[in-house]
């Protein structure tokens, strides 16, 4: 990744150089290079992390969100940020894998944390719902100065940071997401901050096991 952005540098200052293509192309190979390392590191780390879908199980949604929040708890005191979090009283359970879902909201929270930093209220607010038992969604907002419309799109495209990362957060937690039979999106036409939205398809118990947890 370190390769990648001292390539992504040094290429603005080749070209201002007036550096012949066949330089210019020798480094967009190399650069081709190290995203495709990148990108195989990546998918072998996933696997390592968490196996295919057959790997999957139930999850409990809270416990993803609360353990997200503990991991990102000592960055969001060190910025003086607060995050609150708030759930419907009844959340289906999920099918995946929890360390690969708490990854997506850590990425969230932490792209939240780095986005409040200049504001004057440094908020992150989590919520949980149950779409009528059959989904779930988590929302993530902030009191940052939100996504423009132009990038909501853009943003989830590796190599897209604005800041100083490598901008692979949101390409990974969408791609993980879709993994799990979910979708993540920026929610657009915001008044104020940013709002990720986090769909996950519910898991339905069989009715063996719903009656066993009823008795
Ligand atoms: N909550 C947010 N508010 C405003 N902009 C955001 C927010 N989250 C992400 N972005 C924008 O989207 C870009 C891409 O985010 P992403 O997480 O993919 O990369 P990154 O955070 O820059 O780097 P990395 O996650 O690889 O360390 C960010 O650089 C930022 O410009
Ligand atoms: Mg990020």
């Amino acid at each position: 990744m370190s390769a990648i952005s001292n390539y992504a540098d040094a290429l603005p200052r080749m070209l201002a150089a007036g550096e012949p293509p066949s330089r210019i192309s020798t480094l967009v190979r190399a650069i081709r290079t190290q995203a495709s390392r990148a990108s195989t590191i990546i998918t072998q780390a996933r696997e390592l992390v968490g196996g295919g879908p057959d790997t999957f199980r139930e999850c409990d949604v809270l416990q993803v969100i609360y353990s997200s929040i503990e991991m990102t708890e000592r960055l969001a005191r060190a910025a003086d940020v607060e995050i609150r979090f708030a759930a419907q009283s009844t959340l289906p359970a999920c099918r995946g894998h929890a360390g690969q879902l708490e990854q997506i909201l850590v990425n969230l929270i932490g792209n939240a944390i780095e986005a409040v930093a200049d504001s004057d209220i440094r908020a992150i607010r989590i919520h949980a719902e149950s779409l009528e038992g059959r989904a779930l969604r988590i929302r993530v907002a902030d009191s940052g100065p939100g996504v423009p419309a132009d990038d909501l799109q853009a943003i989830f495209q590796a190599f897209r940071s604005g800041g100083d990362g490598m901008g692979m957060g949101l390409a990974v937690s969408r791609q993980l997401a879709e993994y799990h039979g979910g979708q993540l999106w920026a929610e657009p036409d915001r008044e104020r901050g940013a709002c990720f939205v986090l769909d996950l398809p519910a898991y339905i118990a069989s009715s063996d096991a719903e009656s066993g947890a009823a008795s």
